[in-house]
């Protein structure tokens, strides 16, 4: 819902989407998510006039903090991860709106002071029975919530009124947790009030693949099995686990990330045009790709999985994961996982693509590389071309903002020498509008109840449909001792049977 404001054509997107009044209460305020994430996200958006003047945040957790002691913590996050800059005018009406309710989620008593709290805001807010709960909390939690949350009357909305739901992934550990984790969710709220969030498609970058591939002419005849030789996806972190051995043991990489942005990424790329951007048939496009997604037969040969060995990262020695406080010297947990997907369907059939993740690598960087297939004929003499690549389009999703073309060029000279140049967009250089943070968009977005950019358990189940026999067959290997994940050095790019892997095809990962 929005303001209504009579100069607003509601299909013009180039006018900023003001949410409507509401409030949000937020779950696990002492968490990295809450602290890095959603509060300054929060303020940013009240900082850019995208809340209602009235918007209120209430902090729920096992605390004995007062309304103040809450705000405190959000104006620490805000200071330290905020966006744009601190104003103490939008700080101030911000803060007023700030309220803490301790307690435990097993605790009857602190969901009634919750509710009583939510009619308060109503009351003098002007919040007008509009909420979202956000779960910035362990799933394992989400039940009891939730539950708490339907008990106490606190799920249903008043007419004229909603209460949504926001869920963090991991949605689940495999396809079965992930329908059980569903069926929670559902129990309480129908399907349009939950609001599942996958960061990447908040990312300025990710959506614009839509704009690329949908808003222009010359991309899309060349974007199929006829041209493209194969297709790169790489999220490379520089940084280790942190502070998150608790989360990550046992789920590693390819749970973390790939289930997720990386499967999301690769559905955006390889989906079909979509009706319109609608909800609905966004998702299904985005369901289409991931339902034709098959492996190849043989997992050992176009699978890899690694861990980081000690190294050096940003000029510093640190450590191997297995010495990483928390985990346990036995774990098989991967910290680096590269896979080989298929899409059978017509416009990509027989064009692998390579997805690849991992922490400790050379560089933060995340890219998605079409290659394409080298010219039929090259009238050149073969000396003339020895430096000549494949022609590639760069995504670079981040931290470097744009898009790449990579193509031979003459090199300047008397004779014919062709070498491969690059011709770059790159979003500091054409906009002066800065990218939003992927939170800010997506917070909006629930506040707004426009869901397209929220994946819908459809999507979740599909990709754990893709995901788990991987995780079974490098389990068995882990259990008959055949194999186990690779060291690879810290600050590399990875194991070399990741390498191999594309090496096997004849081809090789870019070094972004
Ligand atoms: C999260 C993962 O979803 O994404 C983290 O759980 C990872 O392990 C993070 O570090 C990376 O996000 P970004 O936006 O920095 O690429």
């Amino acid at each position: 819902m929005t303001y209504d404001n009579p100069l607003r054509d509601p299909r013009d997107r180039r006018l900023p989407r003001i949410a409507g009044p509401c409030g949000m209460v937020l779950f696990g305020v002492t968490g990295d998510l809450s602290r890095k994430k959603v509060m300054p996200a929060i303020y940013d958006l009240a900082n850019r006039g995208l809340l209602p003047p009235g918007f209120s945040l209430t902090g729920f957790a096992r605390r004995d903090w007062a309304d103040q002691d809450f705000a405190q913590i959000v104006h620490d996050s805000v200071k330290q991860h905020a966006r744009t800059e601190f104003r103490e005018e939008v700080w101030k009406q911000l803060a007023e709106g700030f309220r803490f309710v301790p307690g435990n989620f097993d605790d009857d008593h602190a969901f009634d002071q919750l509710r009583r709290t939510i009619e308060e805001l109503d009351e003098v807010r002007g919040t007008g029975g509009n909420h979202a709960f956000y779960m910035a909390i362990p799933p394992g939690f989400f039940g009891d919530v939730v539950g708490q949350l339907k008990e106490h009357g606190l799920a249903t909305p008043a007419e004229g009124s909603w209460r949504r739901v926001v869920v963090e992934k991991p949605f689940g550990h495999d396809l079965e947790s992930a329908r059980q984790l569903n069926a929670t969710l559902a129990d309480v709220f129908d399907s349009g009030s939950i609001f599942r969030i996958d960061h990447y498609l908040g990312k300025e970058t990710v959506q614009n693949i839509l704009a690329l591939r949908f808003a222009n002419e010359m991309f899309e005849p060349i974007w199929n099995s006829n041209y493209v030789d194969h297709v790169q996806i790489t999220m490379a972190e520089d940084i280790g686990i942190g502070g998150r051995a608790g989360y990550y043991d046992g789920i590693g990489a390819a749970r973390d990330v790939i289930q997720n942005h990386l499967l999301q990424l690769m559905s955006l790329v390889a989906m079909e045009e979509p009706t319109n951007f609608s909800a609905d048939n966004l998702r299904i496009e985005k369901e289409k790709v991931l339902a034709s997604i098959t492996l190849p037969r043989r997992l050992d040969l176009t699978t890899a999985r690694g861990q980081y060995a000690a190294g050096w990262a940003g000029g510093e020695k640190v450590e191997g994961f297995l010495d990483e406080e928390g985990i346990k010297k036995t774990s098989t947990t991967e910290t680096f996982a590269a896979v080989t997907l298929n899409v059978e369907n017509r416009r990509w059939a027989g064009v692998p693509f390579y997805l690849r993740t991992g922490k400790r690598l050379g560089r933060r960087v995340t890219e998605v590389a079409i290659v394409f297939k080298k010219a039929p004929h090259l009238p050149f003499a073969e000396s003339a071309t020895e430096e000549l690549g494949k022609n590639a389009l760069v995504i670079r999703v981040q931290p470097d903002e744009g898009i790449t073309m990579r193509f031979g060029s003459k090199v300047p000279g008397t004779a014919m020498e062709i070498r491969d140049v690059n011709m770059d967009f790159v979003y500091g250089g054409a906009f002066t509008e800065s990218s939003p943070e992927a939170y800010e968009r997506l917070i909006l977005d629930v506040l707004l109840g426009d869901p397209p950019l929220f994946p819908r358990h459809e999507e979740v189940e599909l990709s754990w449909k893709i995901l788990d026999p991987i995780l079974e067959h490098w389990a068995k290997q882990d259990a008959a001792g055949k194999s186990k994940p690779e060291q690879y050095e810290s600050g590399g790019w990875g194991p070399a049977s990741a390498n191999a892997m594309l090496a096997r095809d004849g081809r090789v990962w870019r070094r972004p």
